[in-house]
């Protein structure tokens, strides 16, 4: 036996068989002392400090998702202000009559009363909830399958957020021969 093991020779004795005396390796020990340094931290900053719970942090997801299903569209978000600013602008919703003159009246009448499309002057909204996000939506992507255009390919972005607005001011106008409700009650 090597002088090296003698020194780390213990002296216990089991049945004949001895034990070294090995120092564990640095490697081993340094993720040891981690391991317990980031178990002190996480203690002080979850347990004892401001760290959140899986309750607070399950509620912040929640409510994060519900923001977003709430939220207009993420494509037209950056134009949200653009819309709101044509809302009253007399020259803008000129420009959206027009088009709605031009673009929309076969399907949805010359006063969005409705027509093939449902009417667009009444409180009830097959998509969304009848705000200037959600109609700007539905115009943009269209409803293919249900025979409403994607606009977003036919117009140019003024005449989208323009006929946007003008559809908007037509709510609660009450046309003659106005179609039967469509979708679901809205309040503004
Ligand atoms: C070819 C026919 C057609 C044309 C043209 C058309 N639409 Fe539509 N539109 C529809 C149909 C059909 C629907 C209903 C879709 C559904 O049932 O999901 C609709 C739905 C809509 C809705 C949603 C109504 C709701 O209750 O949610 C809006 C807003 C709308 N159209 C605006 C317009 C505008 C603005 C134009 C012109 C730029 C236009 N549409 C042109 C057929 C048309």
């Amino acid at each position: 036996m090597s002088d090296e093991k003698n020194e780390k020779l213990t002296d216990h004795d089991y049945d004949g068989i001895q034990e070294l005396d090995n120092s564990l390796p640095q490697w081993w020990l340094g993720l040891l002392y981690l391991t317990l340094l980031f178990g002190a931290g996480y203690y002080c900053y979850y347990e004892l400090g401001s760290g959140p719970s899986i309750q607070d942090e399950f509620a912040s997801e929640v409510a994060a998702m519900e923001s977003k299903k709430t939220a207009a569209p993420p494509s037209l978000f950056p134009e949200m202000p653009k819309l709101v600013a044509y809302q009253t602008s007399a020259e803008k919703l000129a420009v959206g009559k027009t088009v709605f003159q031009n673009r929309c009246v076969s399907c949805h009448g010359d006063k969005g009363q409705g027509l093939i499309g449902p009417n667009l002057t009444d409180d009830y909204w097959i998509h969304g909830d009848g705000k200037i996000g959600a109609i700007a939506k539905v115009v943009h992507d269209g409803v293919l399958d249900k025979g409403m255009p994607p606009w977003v390919t036919l117009l140019t972005d003024e005449e989208l957020y323009s006929v946007t607005a003008y559809v908007k001011s037509l709510r609660g106008t009450n046309p003659a021969g106005a179609k039967a409700s469509q979708g679901n009650l809205v309040k503004e």
